[in-house]
C-alpha cells in the first residue's frame, strides 16, 4: 500500500538534496497540481518563487483567491498583472485556434520574462502527462502540454539537470493525498479543473472586456448555486459561457436584445469522454432567476445537454 506521509518525507529529503541552496523557480495558477508543487517546495525548506501570471482571463475574483489561499499556506506568490497585454493581443480576434496561439505564447514569454535567469525551475508533471508526452499522442491535450512543458528553454534546462518534476510518479489522487497531508485546504484540493487558455475557450469569437465581465458574473452565480445545495463536487467540471448571439425578450416594460448564457455541468473521468449531469431542477431554476435579474446584458439562459464526444467540455 501507498503511503503518503512516507512519500512526502523521501520527496522532501530527495528535493532537500537536489536543490541545496538554489533558488526554484514555479509557475502557479491556483490549480491542484502547482498548488501542491509549490508548498511542497516551501516545506522543504526551499528558496522557491512561485510566479502567477494572470492573463486577464481568469474568473471573478480569483486572483485575489488564490493570493490569498497562498499567503495562508505562508508562500508569497508574483502576481504579474499581463492582462492588458492579453486583451490587447486578443482584440478582434474571433479564431479558435488562433486565440489559443496567442494566449500561449503569451504566457510563456510573460513567463520567461518574469523569471529571467532561473537557477531552477519546477514543474507539475503528473505521471499521466509523463506517460502521454512519452507516446507523442496527438490528442489536443498533449499538444497544448507539449507547447506549455516542453518549449525549448525548459529541455535546455533539462539537458543540463535543472528541471525538478516531484510529482511526476503521482496520479491525480495521490496528488491530492499529498497536498492533504501538507495541510491545504480541501476547497483547493477538489477545484474543478480550469483550462490554461482560461474564459477564453468559453466565450465564441472575439474578447472584450465586457464579455468577459458577464461570463465572471453568471459563472460565479451558477458555481454558487451549485457548492449551496451541495452538487459542486458531484459534477467533474461546471461553468456558465458566453453564446454572443442577441435575441429579444422584455425586462420590465422594455424590450430586450441581449446575449444568453450556457450553463454547462458534465461528468467525466479522465476529460476524454463526458456526459452531462441531470441536474436538480431546482438548482438550475434559482441559478437562471438570479442571472435574469443580476445580470445586466442578458436574457436568456441554456442548460448545455451534449455529451463529449461529439461536443467538447470547452466551447473552443
Ligand atoms: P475539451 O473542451 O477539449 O476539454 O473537452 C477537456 C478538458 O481539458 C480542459 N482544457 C484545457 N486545459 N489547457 C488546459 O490546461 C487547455 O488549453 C485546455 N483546453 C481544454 C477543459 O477545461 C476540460 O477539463
Amino acid at each position: 500500500p501507498f503511503h503518503i506521509e512516507d512519500f512526502k518525507r523521501e520527496l522532501i529529503e530527495g528535493i532537500k538534496q537536489t536543490v541545496g541552496s538554489k533558488q526554484v523557480v514555479c509557475g502557479v495558477s491556483g490549480g491542484v497540481d502547482s498548488t501542491v508543487l509549490a508548498v511542497l517546495l516551501h516545506e522543504a525548506g526551499v528558496n522557491v518563487r512561485a510566479i502567477y501570471v494572470d492573463h486577464g482571463l481568469m474568473r471573478k475574483d480569483e486572483t485575489a483567491e488564490v493570493q490569498n489561499n497562498f499567503h495562508r499556506m505562508g508562500v508569497e506568490i508574483e502576481t504579474i498583472d499581463a492582462s492588458e497585454r492579453f486583451l490587447g493581443a486578443l482584440a478582434g480576434v474571433a479564431d479558435p485556434e488562433a486565440k489559443r496561439k496567442i494566449i500561449g505564447e503569451l504566457f510563456i514569454d510573460t513567463f520567461w520574462d518574469a523569471v529571467g535567469d532561473a537557477e531552477m525551475l519546477a514543474q507539475g508533471t503528473l505521471y499521466p502527462d509523463v506517460i502521454e508526452s512519452a507516446s507523442n499522442a496527438k490528442s489536443k491535450a498533449s499538444k497544448i502540454k507539449t507547447h506549455h512543458n516542453r518549449v525549448d528553454r525548459i529541455l535546455e534546462l533539462q539537458a543540463q539537470g535543472k528541471v525538478l518534476e516531484p510529482l511526476a510518479e503521482l496520479f491525480k489522487d495521490e496528488v491530492r493525498a499529498l497536498g492533504a497531508s501538507l495541510g491545504i485546504a480541501h476547497d483547493i484540493l477538489w477545484r474543478h479543473p480550469f483550462p490554461g487558455p482560461g474564459l477564453a475557450v468559453r466565450c465564441p469569437g472575439d474578447i472584450t472586456k465586457e464579455k468577459l465581465d458577464i461570463i465572471r458574473e453568471c459563472d460565479a452565480i451558477f458555481i454558487g448555486k451549485l457548492k449551496e445545495h451541495g452538487w459542486y463536487e458531484k459534477v467533474w467540471q461546471a461553468y456558465a459561457g458566453l453564446i454572443p448571439v442577441k435575441t429579444v425578450g422584455v425586462k420590465g416594460d422594455e424590450r430586450s436584445y441581449e446575449w444568453s448564457t450556457n450553463l454547462r455541468a458534465v461528468v467525466s473521468d479522465d476529460a476524454m469522454t463526458a456526459d452531462w449531469v441531470e441536474l436538480p431542477s431546482q438548482i438550475l431554476r434559482e441559478t437562471s432567476n438570479r442571472i435574469l435579474n443580476e445580470v445586466r446584458g442578458i436574457n436568456r439562459v441554456l442548460y448545455d445537454i451534449s455529451t463529449k464526444p461529439p461536443a467538447s467540455i470547452e466551447w473552443e
